[in-house]
């Protein structure tokens, strides 16, 4: 298969992540931090040293302010509602992630006052209209770093300034950023940045993190034993042991640490590099084809290694179906679980085809999945091929 579904999951994975894991499931799966055993203690030296991976790969001065979440959502789950309270108002945008948007709609059915600031046709997002949104009320900033549709990158850099003039902090969504476009936490002075680990971080499913800076106090949301000062009814005061209740993922972490060490012998720089001209080869060659828009910025430097286009007259669904059936080429069609994205970039409610290559894509899987569509795009033109006639679901899928 040709798999361009990145950014839902990354495959395939470097070699060292499956060995790694492969060993540690074998020989290092005891719970970490609990007994007091051999096994018990390598376990936990995998975390610690997954820990130590991620903080050298973020430049993250502080590893044990690294969070093991099992995905992106429960990292941004714990940084929203570990820190917005009744009354507090919160910015965000229209990009977001339903990661984001969904705890943000509880937290506001609670009494926390949420601002959408508006993103372009091509998803941009503009500091200074987020710096005016700031009100004395606003306790965070929460914003994607690149959009899950068409890969906008968000200016972070500009935004955090601008934040931390009035002293609110911001939490990065790195869902599609993470290993693939450098993040150096030290000199961004990030507040919270939540990353999938089954993602550009090689991880296996299952692994992502939150990183909550010195400055961020938030309260634990969800309670139980640490295997630290087990004589307490409430959290430990101590990271990560505050916010990591029950027991770790091992093996996926020690997968997620091996997939972060990957990175880092590659360079972030590298993978980027490969990135950007696979990703200029695709939207080159999308971008020729009659009857394909393609949505988004056309300026590799602002732009993650997502695609989304449509076909004139053509359900995304079919083409989808269409690229798998007969083209063996992996793909996401629909709304992506970011229906607000969609209504900015006009194609609600059926969504795109999504694209997104990773750093194990050649540029021969790109020219194959460019004449695919192609070849649908053809086949549409010339009444030779017959969508199915079905009505709009009911629940929109995607
Ligand atoms: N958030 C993931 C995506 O965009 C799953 O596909």
């Amino acid at each position: 298969m040709i798999y361009l579904d990145n950014a839902a999951t990354s495959h395939p994975k470097p070699e060292s992540v499956y060995k790694r894991i492969d060993f540690v499931l074998r020989n290092a799966s005891a719970n970490p931090g609990r007994s007091g055993h051999r096994m018990a203690i390598e376990a936990n030296r995998v975390i610690f040293e997954g820990r130590e991976s991620i903080a050298r790969l973020f430049n993250i001065r502080h590893p044990e302010r690294i969070i093991f979440a099992c995905n992106a959502t429960a990292a941004l789950n714990l940084a929203l509602k570990g820190l917005l309270q009744p009354g507090d108002h919160a910015i965000t945008s229209d990009m977001e992630h339903n990661s984001v948007v969904r705890p943000l709609k509880f937290l506001s059915q609670q009494g926390v006052n949420v601002h959408r600031a508006q993103a372009s046709r091509e998803g941009s997002l503009d500091p200074d209209e987020i710096s005016s949104a700031i009100t004395c009320e606003t306790r965070l900033i929460a914003v994607t770093h690149a959009s899950n549709v068409i890969g906008t990158i968000t200016p972070i850099a500009e935004i955090i300034k601008a934040a931390h003039n009035k002293e609110v902090p911001v939490l990065i969504d790195a869902a599609q950023t993470a290993g693939a476009v450098p993040i150096d936490v030290e000199a961004l002075d990030v507040d919270m940045l939540a990353c999938p680990g089954h993602k550009g971080l090689f991880g296996p499913q299952g692994t992502g993190f939150l990183y909550v800076s010195p400055k961020i106090n938030l309260n634990p949301t969800v309670f139980g034993g640490t295997g630290s000062r087990s004589d307490l009814d409430r959290m430990p005061d101590f990271l990560p042991d505050r916010y990591e209740a029950g027991t770790l993922n091992t093996p996926g972490i020690a997968g997620l640490g091996a997939g972060a060490e990957f990175i880092f012998s590659e360079g972030v720089g590298a993978v980027r590099m490969h990135e950007k001209h696979i990703l200029s080869r695709l939207i080159d060659g999308l971008t020729r084809i009659p009857g394909v828009r393609v949505y988004g910025t056309g300026d590799i430097e602002r732009r993650a290694a997502v695609v989304s286009f449509t076909i004139e007259g053509m359900d995304p669904a079919a083409i989808g179906d269409r690229l798998d059936t007969d083209f063996g080429i992996g793909v996401r069609v629909g709304i992506h679980c970011a229906p607000d994205a969609h209504k900015v970039i006009g194609s609600y409610p059926k969504g795109t085809v999504r694209m997104s290559p990773g750093y194990f894509t050649t540029p021969e899987d790109i020219d194959r999945a460019i004449e695919a569509t192609g070849v649908i795009a053809a086949d549409r033109e010339n009444h030779r091929y017959i969508p199915v006639s079905s009505p709009q679901p009911a629940i929109p899928r995607g």
